[in-house]
């Protein structure tokens, strides 16, 4: 049996379009979503899917009902499969009480003792010397007692027993304190010992409130800085949202939550009187976190840090958000500051402030590219193109998307037609290239140059084999070829100790200049040279396929650029795609086959 209130959750978080349109292709017609009736085969458009009322109906064979309905309908299901499945798919646990009734939930003893350990953490930090630092810490952090309490915060002391014989007389044993993580072995010897050890401890909750785990902070330096209980069936980061258990109502009045990237964030903010507060525990964000969300409200703000790495994590947090139909913004708090030390600093208001500032997230990404001034010049452009398109694709709902695209356009100077059909290009691209490639025929763009690339791997290798048998080439190749030809590492790397050295530098020093894993391949060529016998042959085609592949690389660009360029940017992109065109015909590859040449300069 599967709670009627949990059902009726389930049916409330479900994306039944997204859900439906797995099986159905549907677009949106006003309100609705409609397409072709699975259930009586129709090939018009007369089945419709309300996201409003959560039903479809058919209005040809009347076939109606609700997304659980669909599922068991369509696929054979049984009833409380179905709602599990769509449960998973929406972030909303469903506990089927026909397992409760032939057991408790196998994690309970878990959450028990968590929730055990966790009071015991809690007493060392406030009652017991060993708990000193750690009140100090937490005193020079401004964190009071009554928050410090509100979170459940404790103190994992450093001593490996104490732990240990305190929950052991309460009757928790080893296997069960190993079992939970609290305890770990290294070894089958050694005594076990306390996973966390000195760390200023956070309980860590599931949406329901159950203790699920901890994560624990280092009070001074040192590493890692934040340890979590390790994953398992009782916790895994990636499903967790810390402090959803006790900001979702807030969440829910507010119709916002704001995702702050840490512990200490969400705490400080939690308690400086903005509830609607959640943190990602150190993942990027996942898409089961954003399904936790989306029940709540569907308005986020991002309040990572503004260093480059909180902005990409920023963006991809908001491409998943975007995946999942939410509005997403992003505040943007002055550099070097977090929530935490913003809403310490500042308080409340300081930090609404801040938040009324935010910048929805596409409109941040242009941002950022336009001040770096990534709009102006073609080959920039293009690379700017391909950071907003993701995000566009990503976009779920209708609406934005449009206005992304006009936006895109808008900035890039890029029509929106052109923009359409690049959106369309990637998968639509590999689909061709899979029918294609089990057909004879060979279509005008991309499958050929693989086998280029590949054999281009394949010409570095051979080239610093046949150099290492040919030592007084150095100059020579030096002349045609650099390091920048080569894309593998290694290679690279012996190329250019190769050219270092010249003719006469001994090998033993080549090696001495290079990395271990370098000489590992340097051994791996030597040993297999034994049969070798045209080193110069090998050298010219080598160089040749290497200047090949360049050639080619910068007419897959020029191909990228020029829907986008303007009229004189093409026609001057045409003008050196045809003289590439002649230069890799001269050295007689064929790989220009593979585009299309501007045909009112082909004679
Ligand atoms: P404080 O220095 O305590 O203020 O940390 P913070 O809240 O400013 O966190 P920071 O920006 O350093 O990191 C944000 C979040 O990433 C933390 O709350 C953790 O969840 C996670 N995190 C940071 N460092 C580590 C680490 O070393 N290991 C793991 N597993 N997670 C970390
Ligand atoms: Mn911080």
């Amino acid at each position: 049996m599967i709670p009627d209130e949990v059902v009726e959750q389930v049916r409330e978080a479900a994306d039944i379009v997204g859900i439906i349109g797995e099986y159905v292709p549907l677009k949106r017609t006003g309100a609705d979503f409609r397409g072709p009736c699975p259930f009586h085969q129709g090939t018009r458009r007369n089945f419709s899917v309300s996201p409003a009322k959560r039903m479809y109906h058919c209005f040809v064979c009347s076939e109606s009902g609700d997304v659980f309905k669909f599922l068991t309908k369509r696929l054979g299901m049984e009833w409380p499969e179905a709602v599990k499945l769509v449960g998973e798919k929406s972030g909303v646990e469903v506990v089927d009480t026909k397992v409760r009734r032939e057991g408790p939930d196998p994690r309970e003893p878990v959450w028990e003792l968590h929730a055990t350990a966790a009071a015991y953490f809690q007493k060392v930090l406030w009652d017991e010397a060993a708990g000193e630092p750690a009140r100090a810490y937490l005193a020079e952090r401004s964190v009071s007692r009554a928050v410090a309490d509100d979170f459940g915060l404790g103190f994992a002391p450093r001593e490996i027993g104490l732990m240990r014989s305190y929950l052991n007389a309460l009757g928790f044993d080893d296997t069960r304190l190993l079992e939970a993580g609290l305890l770990a072995t290294q070894d089958q010897e050694s005594e076990p010992r306390p996973r966390f050890r000195g760390r200023l401890m956070f309980p860590i909750h599931d949406v329901l409130g159950r203790n699920v785990g901890f994560g624990g902070r280092l009070l001074g330096p040192g590493e890692p800085k934040y340890l979590n209980s390790s994953e398992s069936p009782v916790f895994s980061k990636g499903k967790l949202l810390y402090a959803l258990n006790r900001s979702r109502n807030a969440i829910r009045r507010a119709d916002r939550a704001l995702i702050v990237e840490g512990y200490f964030d969400a705490l400080r903010v939690i308690a400086s009187g903005i509830e609607e507060v959640v943190a990602p525990m150190g993942t990027a964000f996942t898409e089961v976190q954003a399904g936790l969300l989306r029940k709540y409200s569907r308005n986020v703000f991002l309040l990572y840090d503004s260093d480059p790495a909180g902005l990409k994590a920023t963006f991809r947090a908001g491409d998943e958000l975007l995946r999942q139909g939410f509005s997403v913004r992003v505040v943007t708090l002055p550099s070097g500051d977090d929530p935490d030390s913003y809403a310490r600093a500042h308080g409340t208001a300081g930090l609404e402030a801040q938040i009324s500032t935010a910048v929805d997230v596409f409109d941040r990404k242009i941002q950022i590219l336009e001040r770096a001034g990534w709009f102006g010049e073609l080959q920039k452009k293009r690379r700017a193109l391909d950071r907003l398109l993701p995000t566009i694709r990503a976009t779920s709902d209708e609406i934005m998307r449009d206005l992304y695209i006009g936006r895109a356009s808008e900035v890039t100077g890029v029509n929106r037609e052109i923009l359409l059909r690049e959106l369309g290009t990637r998968p639509r691209e590999a689909a061709v290239a899979r029918e294609t490639s089990r057909e004879s025929t060979v279509p005008a763009v991309k499958p050929r140059p693989i086998a280029i690339r590949g054999r281009a791997i394949s010409a570095e290798k051979e080239l610093v084999r046949a150099m290492l048998q040919q030592r007084s080439r150095a100059e020579s190749i030096a002349e045609r070829v650099g390091p920048d030809s080569f894309t593998n590492r290694n290679y690279k790397a012996i190329f250019a100790a190769l050219l270092r050295a010249g003719e006469e530098g001994p090998l033993e020093e080549v090696v001495a200049s290079l990395r271990a894993e370098d000489v590992m391949v340097i051994e791996d060529l030597m040993g297999d040279a034994a049969g070798y016998v045209y080193p110069e042959r090998t050298i010219e085609d080598s160089i040749s396929l290497l200047h090949a592949r360049e050639i080619e690389n910068r007419m897959y660009e020029i191909q990228r650029l020029r829907p986008i360029a303007d009229a004189a940017q093409q026609e001057r992109l045409d003008a050196e795609l045809l003289q590439l065109n002649n230069e890799i015909g001269r050295s007689g590859k064929g790989v220009a086959k593979t585009f299309r040449i501007p045909n009112r300069s082909v004679h």
